[in-house]
């Protein structure tokens, strides 16, 4: 079996989240004012999804993981829908894009007489694990006076990333922006993922020593360590793994990172006992839920909001969100599942059959061909090829409940609200607009009429 080309990604968490009461020293800053003009898109960067999610919500999920005493979003003025996006998490707002260390300044109004550490995270390196920057944040607290930690990488190529310097005990010199750097400072491969970990106390003051003569005219947080530096503190140097620190700028890096993350979430589901057919044609998003020895066909694709219990069958090609499927039920080949559906134990449903906020009892069959709407199908029933509740009627949406044992016909069109008791048989072409009682059989179609040789040299001869 393969799965995709990156098949060395890891993204694994090494070690839970900080003793909640170091965390509390904590504060955390994450950047998303830029303008990500590389996107050329008019969302912000920060709010193209991974997974079906805002960059920025992974972003904020690892760093809710720490349990710091603040999370503090930076966004630009007109940035209303970022905010949002990480409501309740306080945002402050960067008047101009003057750059990252302009960013973290902003921060600073929001975090007042705070001291201690300040976590610096990039609305754009979302696929950062809470373990690793537990890590970073351990390793900063263990390094004798260290002002600042950054979080390094050996990326296959450094193009575009700030080149890391040190001094011979390892600790920090010197980040050098690519648009900065010599022909000779560009061949270092050790880069900056631009995360790091900064001692709260005094950070404003070195805050204001950034200047932005440099070749992109912006006052850089990467030139913090060496402003410390100039004071007798050292900073030190982490390395991470690129896999997990690598950032968005351009539509193809967004590409990239949605391929490894739904790489790791194949894993992870292999791994708990799912089997995929042929995991890269599978998509997850980061809350699907599936018990063990569930089977996945091949291309189906999991929206939000997805619970499936263990020993399910779902076949190829399946588009299946917000919705929960209990043990045993075959779903698919070609089944689309719509919020509110509720498919019960050893249930099936077929292919073109399509389910919306319906529970469909313990057993009951829909194989073929149809729409289940704001309905209830009772258990064992079957819901004939081509049978259809008709829940709409350009105005308002009407439920259609059905019994247990209930036969609905081929091509039945059940017009709601309407309600067929235990037992009854609808007969195939049925249009039913009244209740049924159980056990009832109910034929609502007109009577066939035949009018001999009538029909004789109706249709052309070829
Ligand atoms: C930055 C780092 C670089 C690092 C790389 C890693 C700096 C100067 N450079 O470069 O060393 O290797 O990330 O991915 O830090 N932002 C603001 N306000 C601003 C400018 C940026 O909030 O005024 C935010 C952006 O929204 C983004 C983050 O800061 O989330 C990084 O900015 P970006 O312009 O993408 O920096 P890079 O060029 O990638
Ligand atoms: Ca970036």
């Amino acid at each position: 079996m393969t799965i995709m080309n990156a098949a060395n990604i890891k993204m694994t968490d090494h070690s839970p989240s900080l003793p909640p009461v170091v965390a509390k020293d904590l504060a955390v800053v994450i950047l998303a004012a830029g303008k990500g003009t590389r996107m050329k898109s008019d969302l912000p960067k920060v709010l193209h999804p991974i997974a079906g999610v805002p960059m920025i919500r992974h972003c904020v999920a690892a760093a809710e993981g720490l349990n710091p005493g603040h999370i503090v979003v930076v966004v630009a003025p007109d940035m209303e829908n970022v905010a949002a996006a990480v409501a309740p998490h306080q945002t402050a707002i960067q008047v101009q894009q003057l750059g990252t260390g302009d960013a973290v300044k902003a921060a600073m109004a929001q975090l007042g007489d705070f001291k201690g550490d300040i976590l610096v995270l990039y609305g754009d390196v979302p696929l950062v694990k809470t373990g690793t920057l537990a890590s970073l944040v351990a390793h900063h607290r263990n390094g004798v006076g260290f002002g600042a930690t950054v979080l390094a990488m050996v990326p296959p190529s450094p193009t575009g990333y700030g080149r890391i310097f040190q001094n011979a005990d390892g600790t920090l010199a010197r980040i050098v922006e690519e648009k900065d750097a010599t022909e000779d400072e560009k061949l270092v491969r050790l880069v900056t993922s631009g995360l790091m970990v900064m001692d709260g106390d005094g950070l404003a003051e070195h805050l204001a020593q950034l200047n932005n003569k440099n070749a992109q005219g912006e006052f850089y947080l990467v030139d913090i360590p060496k402003i410390m530096s100039e004071t007798g503190r050292p900073s030190g140097v982490v390395r991470g793994d690129y896999y997990e620190l690598r950032g968005v700028n351009s539509r193809a890096q967004l590409a990239e990172l949605e391929m490894a993350w739904q790489h790791q979430k194949r894993l992870d589901m292999m791994d708990s006992g799912v089997t995929l057919l042929d995991p890269n044609t599978v998509y997850f998003s980061p809350d699907t839920q599936i018990g063990r020895d569930t089977v996945i066909g091949q291309n189906v694709v999991f929206g939000a909001g997805v619970t499936i219990e263990s020993g399910v069958d779902i076949r190829p090609f399946c588009h299946i969100e917000g919705a929960v499927i209990r043990s045993g039920a075959v779903v698919g080949p070609f089944a689309r599942l719509r919020p509110g559906a509720d498919i019960g134990e050893d249930a099936k449903i077929g292919n073109f059959v399509e389910v919306k906020n319906a529970k469909i009892g313990t057993g009951a069959k829909a194989n073929h061909l149809g729409y289940i709407g704001d309905a209830a199908l009772g258990a064992h029933s079957n819901f004939g090829c081509g049978a259809i509740t008709v829940n709409y009627d350009g105005k308002n949406k009407s439920r259609t409940v059905i019994g247990d044992h209930v036969m609905i016909g081929s091509n039945a069109s059940l017009i709601a609200p309407v309600t067929i008791a235990d037992g009854a048989y609808i007969a195939a072409g049925s249009t039913v607009t009244a209740d049924v009682e159980a056990d009832a059989l109910v034929i609502a179609r007109a009577r066939q009429v035949a009018y001999p040789q009538r029909g004789k040299g109706r249709l052309k001869k070829e």
